[in-house]
């Protein structure tokens, strides 16, 4: 996409969020009531900031008048490895603890006041197959901007089989952050993205229980649960105007985060051949784990 990944403490980042990492890994300070929203990019991170935004400020705001109806998640949930990390090394974020920040660092880089601290990390992940249809996308979608030509889905392919993506290698985003999950389930949530499609209201029971905002009973006889999962829905989001138009600190248009939605896409864009070489990389990366995905499309 023209931006240039540079090989970071094993970690794959995109030359532009190189410094806004190093600040973020020897600056940050946790607080207790903080809740980290971490994933590999284009993992479903977008949706879930709207959804864990949308459960923590509830009582503040309604649906009707949610802040994401005017505002892109991106910024009502800040990266705190972008530049705005660097520009705002305290943050005082409209919102009143708790704060939600998000960020892509692999567990075991992540700043010690995170893992120490009481706060909650919720991790997002999903089928590598889609993400890595999904990222092919998205850097394509900048390639008119970019100085280098973008690369085809073949070559793209390649890169990743061999972990080279934005914050990759995937398996030691998605092994760090599972193990945690394993050892600390009261301090890591995993989340997969294909289980939040096919149920978004017991995710959506999860992710509240979870950070702490537990839904009552009544709120479930009202319906608040339903209301939050169509706010937050791919097909409202990516109609909304504040998403259709304007850009992202990272030089992405903000449609550029609303493409399809979809578990099973990889199906559409991979030869079999392709597709077969990926899941025996997957396979083995993640063997012992009980890490698991659906190899059905
Ligand atoms: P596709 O490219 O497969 O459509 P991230 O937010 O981590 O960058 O991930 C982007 C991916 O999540 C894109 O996948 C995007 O379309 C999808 N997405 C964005 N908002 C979503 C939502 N509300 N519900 C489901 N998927 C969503």
């Amino acid at each position: 996409d023209g931006a240039p990944l540079l090989l970071h403490n094993d970690t794959w980042c995109p030359a532009y969020c190189i410094r806004g990492v190093v600040s973020f890994q020897q600056n940050f300070r946790a607080q207790d009531t903080d809740i980290i929203i971490t994933s590999l990019p284009k993992s479903g991170t977008t949706w879930l900031k709207a959804l864990t935004f949308s459960v923590v400020n509830r009582h503040r705001c309604s649906p009707g008048e949610s802040p994401l109806i005017t505002t892109p998640p991106h910024e009502l949930v800040p990266f705190f490895e972008s530049d705005l990390y660097l520009k705002s090394q305290n943050p005082d974020l409209d919102f009143p603890p708790p704060r939600i920040l998000s960020c892509h660092t692999h567990y075991t880089a992540l700043p010690q006041s995170i893992r120490d601290s009481n706060c909650k990390i919720v991790y997002t992940c999903r089928n590598p197959l889609d993400q890595a249809v999904s990222y092919f996308h998205f850097i394509r979608s900048r390639a008119s901007g970019s100085t280098k030509p973008v690369s085809s889905i073949d070559e793209c392919f390649e890169s990743m089989c061999r972990g080279v993506q934005s914050h990759g290698p995937f398996w030691n985003s998605m092994l760090g952050y599972w193990r945690a999950s394993l050892e600390r389930p009261d301090k890591v949530l995993f989340l997969k993205y294909e289980d939040m499609k096919e149920d978004i209201i017991v995710s959506l029971k999860r992710l509240a229980e979870f950070v702490g905002f537990p839904f009552t009973e009544k709120e479930e006889k009202e319906g608040v649960i339903g209301e939050i999962s169509r706010l937050c829905s791919f097909e409202n989001l990516k109609d909304l105007e504040v998403n259709r138009n304007g850009f992202h600190s990272s030089g992405f248009s903000n449609s550029a985060f609303f493409r399809k939605g979809e578990v099973g896409d990889w199906g559409n864009h991979l030869s079999p051949s392709m597709a077969e070489t990926f899941w025996k990389i997957v396979e083995e990366k993640l063997d012992g784990s009980g890490l698991t995905f659906k190899t059905s499309h």
